[in-house]
């Protein structure tokens, strides 16, 4: 049998936290073969704590054959450590009032110091996945304070925008989800990414020839995906969670076990590909193999295109020059 791996899963006793555990205990983010060591944090306050408690209580009640080990920790430079995989969830939340200046630099905070714990204790193959938001920013951050870690080990969480974005196309076109290749967001996690099926396909066939509808991309689809989780705040009262936690497994399963040749999107450090600039936390069409992801290159861009990726680009430049300062 498979030697255990560590995962650390920050913001653990938070809602996406709830809704993710049981699933990574359970096998399905990277296998029903390979048994996990959960090293859950919380932040060191007494509610949050106790809160985590109750959870692993849950997790110990569950059985699971392939959790083969569990621990509480409210410092991240016990957390993260020998950690192969980190879900970073637990981030600083908007408040009524508070100014998006500093909800970047509260989170900036937050991020240089996971960054710095996993660049001293992680495993130099971890593999970062950062879903709190601004999820890329929080990803470079934590990125730029690792210096000693591969920059490619960081990635952001964009796969619930591709994920919303194929249930949209799926639901336009009649066909099913699985059925549909070759979708791309581009940007940031934020209302200004750029979800584009101008390369999908259904069964071989164009969905953009299918679909043939310019308007409806640009008045109802791009708008649709872009406010979904606003939409679901306002149903719920609360903001997605469970999607949210989906999202992280597929991100994290397609990254260390492959896509068989599949695209799938994920916010990662630019080489400067589509003119993005280097180091910058986009979001891009990809491909795994072999635990590595690699940028799908190549693709024409057209006018429309070009200005929605300049925009999400512009808002993800002007996020990081928000917290330049404190690096
Ligand atoms: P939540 O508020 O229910 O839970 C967050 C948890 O993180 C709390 O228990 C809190 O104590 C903990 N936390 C805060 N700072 C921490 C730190 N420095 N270290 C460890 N734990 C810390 O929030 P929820 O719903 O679980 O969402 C978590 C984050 O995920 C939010 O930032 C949310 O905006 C983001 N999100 C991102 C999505 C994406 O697609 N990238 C989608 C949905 C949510």
């Amino acid at each position: 049998s498979k030697k255990p791996v560590r995962v650390a899963v920050t913001g653990a006793a938070g809602q996406i936290g709830y809704a993710l555990l049981f699933r990574i205990a359970s096998g399905e983010m990277l296998g029903k073969d390979q048994p996990v060591i959960l090293q859950l944090l919380e932040v060191p306050v007494e509610g949050p704590q106790k809160a985590l408690k109750g959870v692993m209580m849950e997790l110990d009640d569950c059985a699971f054959p392939l959790l083969a080990g569990m621990e509480a920790h409210s410092d991240p430079m016990t957390a993260f450590k020998d950690t192969d995989y980190a879900l970073l969830v637990g981030s600083m939340p908007r408040k009524a009032g508070m100014e998006r200046a500093e909800l970047l630099s509260i989170n900036g905070q937050i991020f240089i110091g996971q960054g710095k714990a996993l660049d001293a204790v992680a495993s130099r193959d971890v593999k970062v996945l950062v879903v709190g938001n601004p999820a890329n920013t929080n990803a470079w951050i934590a990125m730029k304070s690792a210096p000693s870690l591969p920059r490619e080990n960081f990635t952001a969480m964009l796969r619930l925008d591709h994920n919303r974005a194929l249930s949209q196309l799926a639901a336009k076109t009649g066909k099913p989800v699985a059925s549909i290749q070759k979708l791309a967001v581009w940007g940031n996690h934020s209302p200004t990414m750029y979800a584009d099926y101008r390369f999908a396909t259904i069964e071989g066939a164009s969905v953009k020839d299918m679909i043939n509808d310019h308007a409806w991309n640009k008045d109802v689809f791009l708008p649709t995906v872009g406010k979904r989780g606003a939409a679901i705040i306002e149903a719920r009262g609360l903001s997605s969670a469970a999607s949210a936690a989906n999202a992280a497994i597929d991100h994290m399963r397609d990254w260390a076990l492959g896509t068989n040749g599949g695209w799938v999107t994920m916010g990662v450090p630019s080489n400067g590909e589509y003119g993005i600039p280097k180091d910058t936390m986009f979001g891009y069409p990809v491909t795994c193999e072999g635990g590595k992801y690699k940028i799908v290159e190549g693709l024409p861009v057209d006018e429309f295109s070009q200005g929605c990726i300049d925009k999400t680009l512009a808002e993800l430049v002007g996020e990081q020059d928000g917290v330049k300062h404190l690096l």
